[in-house]
């Protein structure tokens, strides 16, 4: 067993950012105190000037295995998610075969188990006809379900009013809701094929995509939670409006409905379409400045709990095809660090609290056994970061197995120096270290 000893890192967890040394014995953090002898370890990383915080706990990414594998593997992209600090995943069901059996379950934590350098584990999907398969599936295994409550890659729309509300009232776990009205955005993209054919400007991707859509359907989705004393977890919000569905006069541990927020939505806008095109086309989508802004104030005042990815990479060549053809999603575990780091950096978000919604709040919501905060005897899941050293990101850094970011050319004003998963150093300053797997996340549920 390796013993590790981090020097002299400003620590920043549960609220504060104090400087203490941090030791490691193995997969778990031994001891953290105001000085900590080095004799005591086999190896010291003197982190004078740095930040240590607990790897982020992504709620929500595509790694697109198995069955899209020419998109992404579990492999390429968990390497590029710690490269970004992201220690541990909940990876969705909109793969091939989709994840809403309890084999098709199983094949994707064999894949993990072999080839996933962080953490991981995965929401199991509900659809119109699995309602056997939700209630009967092992429920210790998993953080929780995801729908589609619009549709979206991979066609998983569970839009049958009855088995939404069996769902929603036989099961215990976090329902995680991807929310976009389905009727109003037929409606909104036939008025615009009209219009233009199928080369719709990407501009008009938010009116098709609209405000009115994702309230609808998010509003719904409350409403049937509240009926029903559903776990709800909203993914993804993208406008202003749906920001007044939540709550923040609550601690995390009582809300029964909770709402995440991703790094794109928190940095594009509507003006950016001009330059990027389809690269940002997600669903659900960017919209206006005002949205932006007041996603920022609902993550600061805690009426969004979670901050994730949604990375969701597709080859540079799908998302280069005419509007309706151009697949939503696009890569970003490599770079959502540095970019939230920016952001803190510019005053948009304070460093605590954005370990509170990163780190912190996954592992609280979804009752993830010992990881998310910086805690003697708690797994080493580490991450070192340097608030002042730029990087500008270029293709030849990206390990993103598609090979583009929507970030390409950004300057970022903070880099991520190292990472630990278990106690192991899996990324050091831009090289990946072959020095073992992620494990399996387990969770307090009964
Ligand atoms: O933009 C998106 N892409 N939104 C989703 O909900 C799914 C994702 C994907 O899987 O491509």
């Amino acid at each position: 067993m390796e013993i590790v000893l981090i020097k002299n890192a400003m620590l920043v967890n549960e609220g504060e950012i104090v400087q203490k040394d941090l030791l490691i014995h193995g997969e778990l953090i031994h001891k953290i105190a105001d000085f900590i002898d080095p004799k005591l370890a086999d190896n010291v990383i003197d982190a004078r000037g740095l930040h240590l915080m607990p790897g982020w706990i992504d709620d929500q990414v595509h790694f697109r295995e198995p069955g899209l594998t020419h998109k992404a593997t579990i492999a390429s992209e968990s390497r590029a998610a710690v490269a970004g600090g992201i220690t541990s995943f909940f990876e969705m069901p909109n793969t091939n075969p989709q994840t809403t059996s309890s084999e098709a379950l199983a094949e994707k934590f064999e894949i993990a188990s072999k080839n996933s350098i962080a953490n991981y584990s995965f929401l199991f999907g509900g659809t119109n006809d699995n309602l056997k398969d939700i209630i009967s599936i092992d429920k210790s295994k998993i953080p929780g379900f995801k729908l589609f409550l619009g549709s979206s890659t991979g066609n998983m729309l569970v839009d049958d009013p009855e088995v939404l509300r069996e769902i929603f009232s036989n099961i215990d776990l976090p329902i995680a809701v991807h929310c976009e009205d389905e009727v109003t955005i037929k409606e909104n993209l036939s008025r615009f094929i009209a219009e233009y054919g199928d080369d719709i400007p990407i501009g008009k991707h938010p009116e098709i995509r609209s405000e009115k859509a994702c309230y609808l359907s998010s509003s719904r989705a409350i409403e049937l939670a509240k009926e029903t004393g559903a776990r709800l977890h909203v993914f993804h919000l993208s406008t202003a409006i749906e920001t007044e569905l939540f709550e923040n006069d609550i601690p995390l541990k009582e809300k029964k409905i909770t709402a995440e927020v991703c790094v794109h939505h928190l940095w594009f806008s509507e003006e950016d379409y001009e330059e990027k095109g389809t690269l940002i086309k997600w669903n659900p989508a960017i919209k206006k400045k005002t949205d932006r802004e007041a996603l920022w104030k609902a993550l600061n005042d805690d009426r969004i709990d979670v901050l994730a990815t949604d990375h969701a990479p597709h080859t540079l060549e799908e998302k280069q095809q005419v509007y309706t053809k151009a697949p939503s999603g696009g890569p970003l575990v490599q770079h959502a660090l540095p970019a939230m780091l920016t952001a803190v950096k510019h005053g948009k978000i304070k460093f605590e609290k954005f370990v509170q919604k990163a780190c912190h709040n996954p592992a609280i919501l979804f009752n993830i056994e010992k990881r998310g905060f910086l805690k003697e005897g708690y797994f080493a899941d580490l991450v070192l970061v340097d608030l002042e050293k730029i990087n500008t990101v270029i293709k030849s850094d990206l390990l993103y197995q598609c090979q583009w970011s929507p970030f390409e050319g950004t300057t970022f004003e903070a880099s991520v120096e190292k990472t630990f998963v278990n106690g192991n150093m899996v990324y050091d300053q831009g090289k990946i270290i072959e020095n073992g797997l992620g494990k399996r996340l387990t969770f307090h549920n009964s």
